[in-house]
């Protein structure tokens, strides 16, 4: 059957979307201003207007910035780095919820559609005793990095690409690693959870070394290690609540947990016997 011709499009007229004529979008927002770690902080009211329901989250954040400076405020400190989800920099708790309400997803690919015209946005930092806060909404999360440092490695010369393929891992092994490698060190499962654990993150930088040879090496030491640091940080424990698993971005399965205490209780035993 012939398919119906379609008129060449007059190259005059400028390429719409059906979202071009939605309307721009007001917002009334509560946003957490502290100027340094040792101030008090506090929740400030900014009317915000015009908004396409196309801007991200945290270009509405520049946008309402750009105003502070324009009339002499002081803007709000946050982070950000890729924006788009792949560095873990953008921290955010918007209306009480790690990363916002749009899971999975880094705030950073939040956008202002998922609200409603003339909603009130709460933004906060990531409330955790081991991410303090440095000012505004931006929050020391390294303590990750210190748990990473204590274990999150290999010592084994795996060589360059070409070799490294040449030492073989099943299928089943390198999907479960590439699915626990996912994870983007953001800390949202640490700030979602009633104990402020961050099990999550370390079972995932734990388990995506352990299910490789590569990894084999320091597989009892590693997740020893790993695990008194993120207890020495402060972190909390698990208690199976599963908030981490809900808000992550990167959608690592909470079955990681799992794993991590597995390998914490086989690395323990085989200290016993003295291995
Ligand atoms: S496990 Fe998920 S929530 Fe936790 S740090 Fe990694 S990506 Fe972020
Ligand atoms: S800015 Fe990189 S993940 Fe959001």
């Amino acid at each position: 059957m012939r398919k119906p011709s379609v008129p060449p499009r007059d190259p005059s007229t400028p390429l719409r979307s059906a979202q071009d004529d939605r309307e721009p979008m007001n917002f009334k927002l509560k946003i957490w201003r502290q100027r340094d770690a040792k101030s008090r902080g506090k929740l400030v009211n900014y009317d915000i207007r015009d908004i396409s329901p196309d801007t991200s989250f945290l270009e509405m954040l520049d946008i309402l910035n750009e105003h502070l400076i324009r009339t002499g405020g002081e803007p709000v400190a946050f982070d950000s780095d890729c924006r788009e989800g792949i560095c873990g920099t953008c921290s955010l708790t918007v209306n009480g919820e790690a990363h916002g309400p749009d899971h999975p997803g880094a705030v950073c690919e939040l956008y202002m559609r998922k609200f409603r015209d003339g909603e009130t946005i709460t933004v906060e930092p990531f409330r955790v005793g081991a991410f303090p806060i440095i000012k505004d909404l931006v929050v020391d999360r390294s303590s990750l990095d210190r748990i990473v440092q204590a274990g999150g490695f290999i010592s084994a010369r795996a060589g360059s690409a070409p070799e490294a393929n040449s030492i073989l891992v099943s299928k089943y092994d390198a999907d479960l690693a590439m699915e626990a490698a996912a994870c983007i060190g953001c800390g949202a499962c640490a700030a979602a959870c009633p104990n402020a654990s961050a099990m999550l993150f370390a079972a995932a930088k734990v388990s995506h070394l352990s299910f490789l040879p590569q990894g084999a090496p320091e597989r009892q030491r590693r997740v020893l290690k790993m695990v008194h640091v993120m207890d020495e940080q402060g972190f909390g424990n698990c208690t199976n609540t599963y908030e981490c698993e809900a808000v992550c971005p990167a959608k690592i399965s909470a079955s990681f947990i799992a794993k991590l205490n597995r390998e914490y209780a086989r690395a323990q035993f085989r200290q016993r016997l003295g291995e």
